[in-house]
């Protein structure tokens, strides 16, 4: 175990490198991932109810043909945005790689009486049986795929839009990361985020280029887990030139999913892009 300690401290993973696999459906983890999605005073998985809303209406507002309007949410969590469409009358899919967003998503869906199509799957793996007029991926997911993913992702959403059809996502822009700084914090707790039971987590942040890494290493009475989460901060020249290389024209930037009118000093980037 202290091998493998000092290992983990004295090398730094190189970009991308996958450290513990479905984080998403571990039991503790994936609990109070949820919980987080469903606090209104946290933004850490989700945006609040207010700047929800407010995207949801926004993202509607782009459709220019408002009937019969077939959306795809990529990494809909516990489906916060699925609902708000279906309310406006869109048939949303919606899928995720969390069981425990997607049991929720779809027992709220049931209780509610709306028909939402909510898919227990993975997104990088997804072949679609239908397609889309709206295509969304919302809050920063894009920016934690290697480009290798990313670009795959891309041609698979072309593929399965509409003509006309669109693709709405977001991304941290290179502004959000200007105070980041490579350092590593060690804290314990009796009961956390990470365990249920008394854990040590060192965290450690890195930067690459235009990647960034916040490694968890979780240290038990058991065990050492480490969980790499990465993300890569974008301009609007290298997203455009993505989605122009997977064949998306007609793009326009703004700096959030409200709507907000393109700003340097975003701390996000949203593009919208149409498949013509
Ligand atoms: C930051 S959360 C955003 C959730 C939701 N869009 C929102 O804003 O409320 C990212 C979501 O993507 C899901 N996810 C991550 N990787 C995925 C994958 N490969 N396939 C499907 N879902 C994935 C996670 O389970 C999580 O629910």
């Amino acid at each position: 175990m202290n091998k493998k300690l000092l290992e983990i401290y004295r090398k730094n993973p190189k970009p991308y490198e996958q450290g513990e696999k479905m984080f998403w459906n571990d039991e503790h983890i994936s609990k109070q991932m949820l919980k987080a999605h469903l606090d209104e005073t946290l933004e850490s998985a989700s945006r609040t109810m207010k700047t929800i809303e407010s995207s949801a209406k926004w993202i509607y507002s782009l459709v220019e043909n408002k009937k019969n309007v077939d959306v795809l949410d990529l990494g809909c969590g516990p489906g916060l945005y699925a609902e708000q469409l279906s309310a406006f009358g869109c048939k949303v899919v919606g899928i995720d790689y969390s069981k425990r967003s997607i049991e929720y998503a779809k027992q709220n869906a049931l209780s509610k009486q709306m028909q939402i199509d909510y898919r227990y799957e993975n997104y990088l793996e997804s072949v679609f049986d239908k397609s889309f007029d709206l295509a969304m991926m919302i809050y920063c997911d894009f920016g934690v795929l290697n480009p290798k993913e990313r670009d795959g992702l891309l041609k698979n959403v072309y593929e399965t839009l509409k003509p006309d059809g669109i693709f709405v996502l977001d991304v941290f822009s290179q502004y959000n990361y200007k105070n980041f700084k490579e350092q590593e914090m060690i804290t314990y707790e009796d009961s956390g985020f990470w365990r249920s039971h008394p854990y040590v987590c060192i965290k450690k942040d890195r930067k690459y280029n235009e990647v960034y890494l916040e490694q968890y290493t979780i240290v038990d009475d058991k065990d050492i887990k480490v969980y790499n989460l990465w993300n890569t901060a974008f301009n609007k020249k290298k997203l455009k030139d993505e989605f122009q290389k997977a064949g998306f024209s007609d793009i326009s930037f703004y700096s959030d999913c409200t709507g907000g009118k393109d700003d340097e000093q975003s701390s996000t980037i949203c593009i919208v892009a149409r498949k013509k």
